[in-house]
């Protein structure tokens, strides 16, 4: 299928009232037309020392109650969050030529939510996030590998249980700006904000390319 005959959002998005909508529709723009991922996003995050990091993840989940992603909470990114509990995300669908960014502050998922999402995930991706010590140094890949096969022998048969360090972190976004490609970089950007997550949007704004 080529771009042409794909059904994409076509009308003005700068007259949409309403982020989530707008998301979804963009989002699944970007499933008919990136080459693999489209969830794919860039997650920054600030250190202690206010210095910012930033690394993709994949967007799992979303709703009017926030953007939801998993993942090792002993990690850098797990450990920058639960410092500050905020973060940002940027979406870029090159196929599309769109940007999406989001801000907010953190919530982590339910248990019974990250356990419903963990139970999803093939055996072998459940016996990962047992095995890996995410963003710790690795001694060498025989050592990973014999995590591996220690995991797999010990929950060999039966249900393999969520480790407690593995779970989903929510951005409850005060800030959703889109971006689209306009000839001549004069590019449309609105950004819809708010004051807090609970609050309804408070502002649409346009800005300057
Ligand atoms: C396309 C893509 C998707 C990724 N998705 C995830 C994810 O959903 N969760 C995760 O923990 N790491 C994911 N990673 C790996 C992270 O980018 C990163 O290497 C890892 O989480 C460690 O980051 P940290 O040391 O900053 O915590 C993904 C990497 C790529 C390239």
């Amino acid at each position: 299928m080529t771009m042409g005959e794909m059904k994409l959002t076509t009308d003005d998005f700068t007259e949409k009232n309403e982020p989530f909508a707008l998301f979804d529709e963009w989002l699944k723009d970007a499933t008919k037309t990136e080459p693999n991922d489209p969830n794919a996003v860039a997650l920054a995050t600030v250190d202690g020392d206010g210095l910012p990091d930033v690394r993709m993840v994949l967007l799992k989940d979303f709703d009017e109650q926030g953007f939801v992603f998993y993942t090792n909470f002993e990690s850098q990114k797990g450990q920058e969050i639960l410092g500050s509990m905020k973060a940002a995300m940027c979406f870029h669908w090159k196929t599309l030529r769109r940007q999406v960014r989001i801000r907010g502050p953190v919530e982590i998922v339910s248990d019974a939510e990250a356990d419903a999402y963990y139970a999803t995930r093939p055996r072998g991706s459940r016996i990962g996030a047992w095995a890996s010590k995410q963003s710790r140094p690795l001694e060498s890949r025989f050592a990973l590998e014999k995590a591996v096969a220690e995991y797999t022998a010990r929950y060999a048969i039966g249900n393999i249980p969520r480790p407690a360090h593995w779970s989903g972190f929510r951005i409850r976004p005060t800030s959703i700006e889109f971006w689209h490609d306009r000839p001549f970089r004069l590019h449309d950007r609105v950004v819809f904000s708010r004051e807090t997550p609970e609050s309804d949007w408070d502002s649409k704004t346009r800005l300057y390319p």
